[in-house]
């Protein structure tokens, strides 16, 4: 049985004060949450304030949105690996689209981070989906599965044993849009057959988390679906009460 992970995605909003209620809010309702992973993966400048609010409790997991390939040196305004060990992280996202689109991360910069946070001792949570264009002119598996064969080219399909990946249809980012439970279980059905057609263990364990515009309303019908083991949310994780709803919904 995979265990059901729920990630925050805090992307680049909050401040001192939303952290320290967030965090306060959550592990308040945490307990209710009996099977559920959950994790929060704030801006970098603000995991040291989550460590400080979590207090010691490591039933909340941290996480951060990105990390560089160095490991340290001449790299001004980037993070590296150990620093978000040192920091209490213990999964770091990695090809998120808005990485790809606004920063123009490659499927090979995406397989490099993935390797580095490996190497790091992080769990990557791989993220990978298609835009609108790709979608209508019926590329989706292709876009899939050439952003996965990326990063197995570079590390091998054994690796996969310790990440996470997250199917985030493009256009269902921020819009409101959500994909429903059978168009997006398909495609995790196609990401869990493409794997186990290398290594029917990873796949089976591996979790496939689905992302965009999920919600309180719309997590239950999205999770039960068979290759569906939780959710990466963005806007939806700013409050306790939705982001608690949601794992409730993947409890
Ligand atoms: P929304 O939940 O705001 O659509 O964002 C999803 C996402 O990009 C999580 O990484």
């Amino acid at each position: 049985m995979r265990r059901p992970l729920v990630a925050g995605n805090w992307k680049m909003n909050g401040d001192t004060e939303s952290t320290i209620s967030l965090v306060k809010g959550i592990t308040d309702g945490r307990a209710e949450v009996t099977n559920a992973e959950v994790l929060i993966c704030p801006p970098y400048i603000l995991i040291p304030r989550a460590a400080d609010a979590l207090n010691g409790r490591d039933d909340i997991s941290l996480g951060a949105q990105d990390l560089d390939i160095n490991q340290n040196g001449a790299f001004t305004g980037q993070i590296s690996a150990s620093m978000l060990v040192d920091a209490g992280c213990k999964y770091v996202i990695v090809g998120h689209s808005e990485r790809r689109a606004i920063y123009g991360e490659s499927d090979q910069d995406v397989a490099d981070k993935f390797k580095v946070a490996q190497q790091g001792g992080l769990t990557p949570v791989l993220c990978v989906g298609e835009t609108l264009e790709e979608r209508e002119s019926g590329e989706t598996e292709a876009v899939v599965a050439r952003q996965i064969q990326a990063v197995i080219d570079v590390v091998g399909i054994n690796q996969l044993d310790d990440a996470v990946i997250a199917y985030e249809p493009v256009w269902a980012i921020g819009t409101g849009k959500t994909a429903t439970p059978e168009m997006a279980q398909e495609v995790h059905r196609f990401i869990r057959a493409m794997l186990a057609a290398l290594n029917g263990d990873i796949a089976e364990k591996l979790r496939i988390l689905y992302g965009g515009s999920m919600n309180a309303g719309n997590a239950e019908s999205l999770i039960s679906m068979t290759d569906i083991d939780g959710g990466l949310i963005g806007g939806a994780s700013l409050q306790a009460e939705s982001f608690l709803a949601i794992c409730m919904a993947a409890n």
